[in-house]
């Protein structure tokens, strides 16, 4: 079996892990243990992001320095992880020398290649603050509907797009001073040359997932590559160019070069060859990654690492956005949940065993619904497999397990067999096919304990032989089971190590029954979850009112980003066009046949009116032509005004079930486009009310 480089996406040092965050790294982190118990020689590596032009701010207005912002923030992300037991073999930083030495050698490469040029670049510039302002930090007015206090890409009001130079009235979000425009010489690197190449490698078997796959030869490989912007003018929070002083690496060029940086310095400190990982033939490379960041990993990426003749990956794992109870997640509500919030209330394992359940190898987003992570927990986790331990081991504390393995029906041989099946599941990334044939054993298992009932036997003296045969079988199916759930839920198989006297660190171990060992005195393995401990989560997550108030309501829902943006502005990916493109979502294929059950129509909006009582709906009339009206709540009251929206035609989906709401029945759904902003979808001039949209 080759080697095996894992890596999950960098978090960004200027904001706290969440529950977002924690689908990839409990993703990733599954994948590893499962390949370390499968025997494979396997690192998974991490860092934390710590460059660009966010964390300087946050460092000048904390007055404190940037290596004293992301040193904390560094020592946050691994306390966190390491809570909810995510085990690197190193965590490294962007902001290191070894990182600064393999950005230097891939630079080297893009020179010699021919790869870098130039470009001017006109930007607007705080001379108060004395520097280049990213169009998230500027403000003023939209040079298209007047709409005030818009920041310097769109409009959040009428939704068209611009130049920060197009503002009326411009000023800088940092210190309110009126922008100079002026132009800087950045320096760029040409894929374009790459693209025949890209095209054939993002299409490899196994590469990416298929959607993926597509959506990059659909969008970007069919016409030719733009350069990209890898420099930023001075100041900025980075590694200095070495041979164009004043200008930095943007922090997306020196991003995933710290994958390799965390890698040099695990290998300086076990004493193993970097080429051993990077330039061989006998290790894959997996990234596992959220779909907001496929662009840079799958087209930047790997054209940086030929440049420098590295090894590309092998893989791409490519997952969603985490909603939970089916929406994004929201401060407002309470459910935009940190990770160190969630672990004041309830048990790392139940999260883990959640995701698992629900992850497969596809893009699909995940929900996170509250009542359902109760209910399965306590269902499969408690119910079905914790209890086959606790009704069965103290019958045997006494005794220890059967000297030979008694006769079971086949039932462990039979669980033995699947042990393959569970190992191909994790191996490809469907967790949720693994944990479904785990219950499945488990459900049996419990259907012997059942029959057999040792607590029934155990009265009766005579059979203390039968006893011990009883719990010896059904602690070996329940040891079998927490193996197989290892990868998992890591410290259940240590605590069940424990109690069995025996190491549950290798696959293989499932397919031999345990014999003739004591069991130590039962302890509690998992606690039930307790739905108030859910409630008090996310009502401690839940801000002041001022919050929402405020616009900061909806965070983003995908899992790798940056937290909610802070007055001052976005994380990095918000400096750069190429990660908007890519946020574009990928939704599982449809059939025609599943499109078509979809009735889309043009609609006017006959009224338009406030729900005083709600925070974001706007309650819709609409006309689908003739006489009948529908009602729809719109959740765009931070986006339009009802006087602007009245007589506009729209889509409407018009045969989506009534929603009974809170402030009264939704007859349909408007669409629209966006993300933080909202634009209403409209037809073409000439379309009435009442038209199918096919
Ligand atoms: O999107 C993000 O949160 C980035 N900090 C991920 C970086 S991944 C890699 F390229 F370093
Ligand atoms: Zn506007």
């Amino acid at each position: 079996m080759k080697r095996l480089l894992l890596t999950s996406a960098l978090p960004y040092a200027n904001g706290h892990i969440h529950i977002g965050h924690l689908v990839e790294y409990t993703q990733t982190d599954i994948f590893a243990r499962y390949w370390r118990m499968a025997g494979r020689r396997c690192i998974y590596l991490c860092a934390d992001d710590t460059h660009g032009t966010a964390i300087m701010i946050r460092a000048r207005q904390e007055g404190r320095s940037e290596a004293d912002v992301i040193a904390d923030m560094s020592a946050a992300h691994q306390r966190d992880f390491a809570a909810f037991q995510i085990r690197f073999d190193h965590y490294g930083s962007t902001n290191s020398p070894a990182n600064r030495a393999l950005c230097e050698q891939i630079w080297a490469s893009l020179r010699e290649r021919g790869m870098v040029t130039t470009k001017d670049v006109t930007q607007l510039f705080d001379p108060k603050e004395g520097m280049f302002l990213a169009d998230r930090f500027v403000k003023g007015t939209c040079p298209k509907c007047g709409a005030e206090d818009q920041y310097g890409d769109s409009c959040d009001r009428c939704g068209s797009t611009y130049a920060a130079t197009d503002l009326v009235e411009p000023r800088s979000a940092l210190t309110g001073a009126r922008p100079e425009v002026r132009s800087a010489q950045h320096l760029m690197v040409a894929i374009e040359p790459e693209r025949p190449f890209l095209s054939t490698w993002t299409q490899g078997e196994g590469r990416m997932p298929k959607e993926i796959a597509n959506y990059l030869a659909g969008h970007f490989l069919s016409e030719p590559l733009r350069d990209w912007d890898v420099s930023r003018p001075a100041p900025y929070f980075g590694f200095e160019i070495p041979d164009a002083p004043g200008n930095y690496w943007y922090v997306w060029f020196d991003a995933p070069i710290g994958y390799m940086a965390a890698s040099k310095e695990w290998c300086d400190r076990e004493g193993e060859a970097f080429d051993d990982w990077w330039r061989s033939e006998e290790t894959e490379i997996v990234h596992v990654i959220g779909k907001d960041i496929v662009y840079f990993h799958t087209l930047f990426w790997p054209a940086m690492l030929r440049a420098a003749r590295f090894s590309l990956p092998s893989r791409v794992q490519v997952h969603g956005f985490l909603t939970v109870n089916g929406e994004k997640m929201s401060k407002s509500k309470g459910t935009f949940v940190l990770a160190s919030t969630y672990l004041k209330h309830l048990d790392p394992a139940y999260l883990r065993y959640y995701y698992a359940s629900k992850l497969s190898s596809k893009v699909d987003d995940i929900d996170l619904n509250l009542e359902e992570l109760v209910n399965k927990v306590n269902a499969e986790l408690v119910n079905k497999v914790v209890n086959l331990a606790s009704r069965s081991s103290r019958f045997v504390a006494q005794t220890g397990l059967s000297a030979a393995y008694p006769d079971d029906g086949g039932l462990f041989a039979a669980a033995a067999a699947e042990a393959d099946a569970i190992g191909a599941a994790y191996a490809a990334f469907d967790y949720a096919r693994a944990t479904r044939i785990i219950v499945s054993l488990a459900d049996r298992a419990n259907e012997y304990v059942d029959r057999m009932q040792p607590w029934a036997l155990a009265k009766q003296p005579e059979k203390k032989a039968e006893v011990q045969a009883v719990c010896t079988v059904a602690l070996n199916l329940f040891r079998q089971i927490v193996i197989y759930l290892a990868p998992v839920l890591p410290k259940l198989a240590d605590d069940v190590a424990r109690l069995l006297g025996c190491p549950m660190d290798r696959w293989e171990l499932a397919k031999t029954p345990l014999v003739g060992t004591p069991v130590a005195a039962y302890e509690h393995l998992m606690k039930r979850v307790d739905p108030g401990a859910v409630e008090k989560m996310i009502a401690e997550g839940r801000p002041a009112e001022a919050a929402e108030a405020a616009g900061a309501a909806a965070a983003t829902g995908a899992p790798v980003a940056a937290e909610a943006p802070a007055a001052a502005g976005g994380g990095a990916a918000a400096e750069d066009d190429g990660a908007a493109l890519a946020k574009e979502p990928l939704a599982p294929e449809c059939t025609i046949d599943d499109f078509t059950k979809v009735d889309l129509r043009v609609a006017r909006i006959v009224a338009a009116e406030h729900v005083p009582e709600a925070k974001k709906l706007l309650k819709l009339t609409v006309s689908l032509g003739g006489e009948a009206r529908r009602t729809v709540f719109a959740g765009i009251k931070a986006y339009y005004k009802p006087e602007d929206l009245m007589g506009r035609l729209v889509i409407v989906c018009a045969n989506l079930a009534p929603r009974k709401m809170k402030f009264g029945l939704s007859e349909g759904m408007v669409l629209a486009a966006g993300d933080e902003t909202v634009h209403l979808l409209a037809p073409d001039s000439g379309a009435k009310p009442g038209m199918r949209v096919h």
